[in-house]
């Protein structure tokens, strides 16, 4: 199946997209995962929804069938506060599908305070940066049966994180630990980019913008600031979509594998980013913490 279709950026619109054939892709239930799901049902792809809560699930797939015309679409459950969790959704996919195309790692969380998870893992650093490390290497074998990319959705706020691996161990505050699990997710696709050279699948990190979502509204953020300022000056979801999606989709990016987009272009690694010595330590921790080996 061919299609052409431009993808939608505040900044910088994309050139023509051509996608070959029918790509199975990963991404969320809701706020920015919902919107980049449904621009890849548009798009023809057969899209694999993966979140931990069925009614949500089953509720975004009808919508995305009725939205899209594409009956493709399809959910499993997954909870990324769970290692058990993530690798059998890793099984199953592995299982099930022949290929895959896209691997879009967006759920995340921000302010959930200081809980340990079933692995003794802080539950913030565990579901925005462990578990997609996991799943991400669970599913390189298959990925790399095609011509594939891979995108974690980050954040601006790994600028202003400096990383400390003893800090990834326990529960600081809510922003420092955002802020570093997002700072993990850069890091991982710096390291991951070099050691997937040669291979015929390329990674990028994405800061989506500030985006009206749950995530914020969790925040206490819209709370503090009126509504009528959070619709001006923030993205809606479509909008913070747009980044993720360029990543996925945009001709000719694969020798910027491993680099940082943001309102749909690239930009200068983060100076909190720029060390690959620790971008390779905190592959090394992750490693561990996941038992990947
Ligand atoms: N919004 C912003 O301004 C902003 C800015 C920078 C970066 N980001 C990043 O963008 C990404 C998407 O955020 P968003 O703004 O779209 O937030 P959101 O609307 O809160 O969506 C987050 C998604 O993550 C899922 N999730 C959370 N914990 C999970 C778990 N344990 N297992 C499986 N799924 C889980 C949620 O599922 P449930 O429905 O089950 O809760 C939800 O679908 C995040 O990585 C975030 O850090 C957002």
């Amino acid at each position: 199946m061919s299609q052409k279709k431009p993808s939608k950026c505040k900044k910088k619109q994309t050139d023509e997209i051509s996608l070959s054939k029918k790509r199975n892709t990963r991404a969320g239930n809701m706020g920015i995962g919902y919107e980049t799901a449904a621009d890849f049902a548009k798009r023809g792809a057969n899209v694999i929804i993966a979140c931990r809560n069925k009614d949500r699930a089953e509720a975004a797939c009808e919508k995305i069938k009725k939205e899209t015309h594409n009956q493709d679409i399809h959910y499993k459950l997954v909870d990324l506060s769970s290692f058990a969790s993530v690798r059998k959704l890793a099984e199953e996919i592995n299982q099930t599908e022949d290929h895959l195309d896209i691997l879009v790692n967006n759920a995340g969380v921000y302010n959930v305070g200081n809980q340990l998870t079933e692995d003794g893992q802080q539950l913030l650093i565990q579901t925005n940066h462990y578990s997609p490390f996991l799943l991400t290497n669970l599913l390189l074998d298959l990925m790399k049966k095609s011509k594939s990319r891979i995108v974690n959705v980050s954040s601006l706020a790994g600028m202003a994180a400096k990383m400390d691996l003893e800090k990834l161990n326990k529960y600081n505050n809510f922003f420092t630990d955002y802020a570093l699990s997002k700072l993990c997710n850069i890091m991982f696709t710096i390291e991951l980019a070099s050691r997937l050279k040669g291979t015929s699948v390329t990674t990028y990190s994405v800061h989506p913008g500030t985006v009206k979502t749950e995530i914020i509204r969790d925040s206490g953020l819209v709370a503090i600031v009126s509504r009528s300022i959070i619709r001006t000056l923030f993205k809606n979801a479509t909008e913070g979509a747009q980044t993720s999606i360029y990543c996925a989709v945009e001709n000719d990016l694969e020798p910027f594998s491993g680099e940082h987009f943001e309102d749909c272009h690239m930009v200068e690694r983060y100076k909190s980013a720029q060390d690959v010595w620790i971008a390779k330590s905190v592959w090394a921790k992750s490693e561990n913490v996941v038992q990947l080996r």
